[in-house]
């Protein structure tokens, strides 16, 4: 596999982080196909890149649901013949509520948003790489995925899931030719986190496009020998 005109799939890949990976891949001349479920997003990619919206299929799915996972994957190998790489971005947080205070609905949502996720695209994805020899994989983890804190127990169990599942895929695929590495980003640079935190330094903070490039470099060739990584990407933050 060759470092471009390669087919990538991105889960999520409108949103903050989704929508600089996306940017990435194509700047490679790369073929890239985005999972969004919100038609608000896809148009505020369309907005903010209107020259690169026509280069990007969007294709509707709730990756939290095996059957719709699965027809995301067989739309993508139809169109594109082959899919060469898998980026897992979709995920969200659910915070500041003690444990025996979480409602089993925000645990369930939690662990089927960042772990389930994953491992239905995983799943799904890894019998065609194995057929074809060759494939990428990176997950997002998170910082928080290392060690349990106070009030974040279902983001922490998720993201600590994804990480000890990389690791589980990767020692099940390395002699397929695929490699599955997981990035864990501490805080970025976001609208979002910038709305929920005026005060804090964000200059600390790790740009979208910065985590991109650790993404794009983990698919390249240079990163074959990387297996069943946990990147940090925590910059100052
Ligand atoms: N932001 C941070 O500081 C930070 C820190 C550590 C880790 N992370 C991780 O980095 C990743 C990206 O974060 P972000 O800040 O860029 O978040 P974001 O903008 O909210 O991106 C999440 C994406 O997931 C999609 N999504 C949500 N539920 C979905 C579902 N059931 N099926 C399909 N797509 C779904 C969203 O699409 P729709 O809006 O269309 O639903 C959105 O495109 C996440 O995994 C997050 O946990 C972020």
């Amino acid at each position: 596999m060759s470092n471009s005109n390669r087919n990538v799939l991105i889960t999520g890949g409108t949103g903050f982080l989704g929508s600089a990976v996306t940017k990435a891949f194509l700047s490679l001349g790369d073929t890239v196909a985005v999972t969004y479920l919100f038609d608000d997003e896809v148009n505020r990619f369309k907005q903010y890149n209107p020259d690169l919206s026509d280069e990007v299929t969007f294709l509707y799915a709730n990756v939290t649901e095996e059957s719709a996972v699965q027809t995301t994957i067989d739309t993508c190998i139809n169109k594109f013949g082959h899919l060469d790489i898998l980026v897992n971005i979709v995920g969200g947080f659910v915070g500041g509520i003690d444990t025996v205070e979480l409602e089993e609905d925000k645990w369930d949502f939690m662990m089927n948003l960042n772990l389930k996720s994953v491992f239905l695209c995983c799943r799904a994805v890894i019998p065609h790489m194995t057929g074809q020899g060759s494939g990428k994989i990176v997950n997002v983890s998170a910082r928080a995925g290392l060690k349990g804190e106070a009030g974040l127990s279902a983001y922490c169990v998720s993201k600590g899931g994804v990480r000890t599942l990389t690791e589980s895929l990767a020692a099940e695929v390395m002699d397929s030719g695929i490699n599955v590495n997981c990035i864990m980003p501490s805080i970025m640079d976001t609208p979002m986190n910038r709305d929920a935190m005026p005060d804090e330094d964000h200059t600390r903070w790790v740009k979208p496009d910065a985590v991109a490039k650790v993404i794009c470099f983990l698919t390249s060739d240079d990163a074959s020998i990387i297996n069943g990584a946990a990147i940090p990407v925590y910059g100052r933050a």
